[in-house]
């Protein structure tokens, strides 16, 4: 049977290091490949990792031309780079909740973490996909970037920049159509997952609602299996229900 290699990008975060984990563990792949700015203190035997900081456009594209030149072929690339709160130029950054929280700074965090860095690894990525074989590219986004889902409002930055990915995303995969038919998008929504990134806002989420990083895992890994390039780009939440745009 035909074995592609996997990549994850993000691997360091509480969704990336559980897919490297269960990609290891599927043993689906040739290799697994695992991209971060920090690497694991416990670092898995099985596992190739990369130390690449992606705030640095030039250290994507070496990366990715070192594994092309290495002839590493990919049938799955999944991000969870992503951020909803966090420090820029030493301010810390949270989630708006009205007009007057807004500032550049925060906008400028939120854009860069969620929809310009994702960007880069699209661009740079699809030549490691592009083939014969299918492939599935996959983004962590969040349903809160649905502009049609948006009943509740509030937290500006993450919900626009997350909506930006995913038209980065439905672009794309017009241009994919033409010039890397194999490749389909996914944009995926992890449902509140318990990472560092839900920690602080985990006391407003109804109870069995908090899903493990493990769970939500094995859910996108199970609907993978049968994704196609038709209808794509995918919208999915963790159930495999589609998203409205
Ligand atoms: N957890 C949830 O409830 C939830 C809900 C909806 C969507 N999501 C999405 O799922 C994805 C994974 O989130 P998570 O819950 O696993 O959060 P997490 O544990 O905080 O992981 C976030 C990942 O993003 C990386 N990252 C953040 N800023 C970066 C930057 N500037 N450059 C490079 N890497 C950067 C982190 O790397 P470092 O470790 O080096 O900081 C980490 O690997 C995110 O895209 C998030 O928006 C999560």
């Amino acid at each position: 049977m035909f074995k592609g290699n996997a990549l994850v990008i993000g691997a360091s975060g509480g969704i990336g290091s559980e897919l490297v984990s269960q990609l290891i563990q599927s043993n689906l792949y040739h290799q697994v490949h695992a991209v971060s700015r920090t690497l694991p203190s416990e670092p898995l035997r099985e596992v190739c990792y990369h130390k690449v900081d992606s705030e640095d456009e030039g250290n994507i594209a070496s990366l990715c031309q070192s594994l092309r030149a290495q002839n590493i072929q990919f049938t799955l690339a999944i991000s969870c780079i992503g951020a909803l709160h966090g420090v820029n130029d030493e301010h810390p950054v949270t989630p708006e909740k009205r007009l007057e929280d807004i500032n550049s700074r925060n906008l400028d965090f939120y854009f860069a973490t969620n929809a310009i860095i994702p960007a880069i690894w699209l661009k740079n990525v699809e030549r490691l996909l592009k083939g014969k074989q299918a492939a599935k590219l996959v983004f962590l986004s969040a349903r809160v970037g649905s502009i049609n889902d948006n009943e509740l409002g509030g937290w500006y930055g993450y919900r626009a920049s997350k909506a930006a990915l995913n038209m980065l995303i439905k672009t794309a995969q017009v241009e994919l159509k033409r010039r890397a038919k194999n490749v389909t998008l996914v944009s995926y929504h992890p449902g509140t997952v318990d990472t560092n990134l839900s920690k602080p806002f985990q006391s407003n989420v109804p109870q069995g609602k908090l899903f493990t990083a493990d769970f939500t895992v094995s859910q996108l890994l199970n609907m993978l299996l049968d994704l196609t390039t038709e209808d794509a780009p995918h919208y999915l939440d963790w159930q495999g229900k589609t998203i409205s745009w």
